[in-house]
């Protein structure tokens, strides 16, 4: 039997566009109240206004994911306002694109500050809270498929993104016996802000190589399926340990464990296509 979500809290970085918007309103749908967090206040506020018209409760919380007291101000947000928090979905994230040589500093340790370490730092503090509160609750990544391929010209981007994905691995069996859940969700392309975002961004960073360009459209998913994805898996009694949406690129990912050489080749000629 899966569980009701009624009433639970889910803290959700990112929040005002793409994966981390549609999954506020689907987690709302399901009955759940929410935390928002991203910088662009308007934006939030309209998500956390979509949340109201579903009868549910929210609050934001603006700010940068790298700020050192963010992951503080939220689950103080969550416990000041809602009493509890049961799940944590660390999903603010950014791409550039640029070879490993050519990549200029500041953007390569920006992509790890953003991706990788403000991630870790939300789930390790609520991680922490839970245990001295004697709690229970779920923890979720956004990480990506890329965290199992490696991309020529985004390997920083993959790198961040494989990181999550191996501390979600140990922090699962550290934290099951305490009856604490950890998942990593790993999207495909999806159609969001995220390539444009990418863009700017790359030009601000003085990015001389192009942007992280879209996939065909053809090939991307929508924001509303990662979301629906991601309630199942909280309604799940025994949550998977990794939520993929697109299972072609799963066997993809499970060939580099078999042959790093196979699927290097496979994925030059993707690329190159
Ligand atoms: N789109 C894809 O193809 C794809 C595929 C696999 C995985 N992902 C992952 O999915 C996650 C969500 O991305 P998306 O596709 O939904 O892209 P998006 O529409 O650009 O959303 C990114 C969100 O992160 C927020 N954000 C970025 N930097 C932030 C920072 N420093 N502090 C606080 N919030 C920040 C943005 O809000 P503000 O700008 O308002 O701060 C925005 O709400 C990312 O982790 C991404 O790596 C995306």
């Amino acid at each position: 039997m899966s569980r009701d979500l009624t009433n639970h809290v889910i803290i959700i970085t990112g929040a005002s566009s793409g994966i981390g918007a549609a999954t506020a309103r689907a987690c709302a749908a399901a009955g759940m109240d929410v935390v928002l967090n991203a910088r662009r206040a308007d934006r939030l506020e309209a998500v956390a206004s979509d949340v109201r018209a579903c009868g549910r409760r929210a609050i934001t919380v603006v700010g940068d994911v790298v700020e050192p007291d963010l992951s503080r101000r939220l689950l103080e947000a969550a416990t000041a306002t809602f009493g509890r928090f049961d799940a944590v979905f660390a999903n603010a994230g950014i791409g550039t694109e640029g070879t490993i040589a050519a990549l200029p500093d500041e953007a390569f340790r920006r992509m790890f500050d953003v991706n990788f370490h403000a991630s870790v730092d939300l789930v390790r503090a609520a991680a922490r809270r839970m245990l001295a509160d004697g709690t229970t609750g779920h923890l979720l990544m956004c990480s990506s498929s890329l965290a199992k391929i490696a991309l020529p010209g985004g390997g920083v981007y993959c790198a961040t993104k494989a990181a999550q994905n191996v501390i979600c691995r140990a922090m699962r069996m550290e934290l099951a016996p305490e009856g604490i859940h950890v998942s990593s969700v790993h999207p495909i392309g999806t159609a969001t802000e995220f390539f444009e975002a990418s863009a700017s961004y790359a030009a601000a960073a003085g990015v001389s190589t192009s942007p992280f360009k879209p996939p065909p459209r053809i090939l991307l998913q929508s924001p509303d399926r990662v979301a629906r994805a991601i309630v199942r898996q909280l309604r799940r009694r025994h949550p998977r340990p990794e939520v993929w949406t697109c299972w072609p690129l799963r066997l993809l990912a499970a060939v580099s464990g078999v042959s790093p050489r196979l699927q290097d080749a496979v994925i030059r000629r993707v690329v190159t296509w």
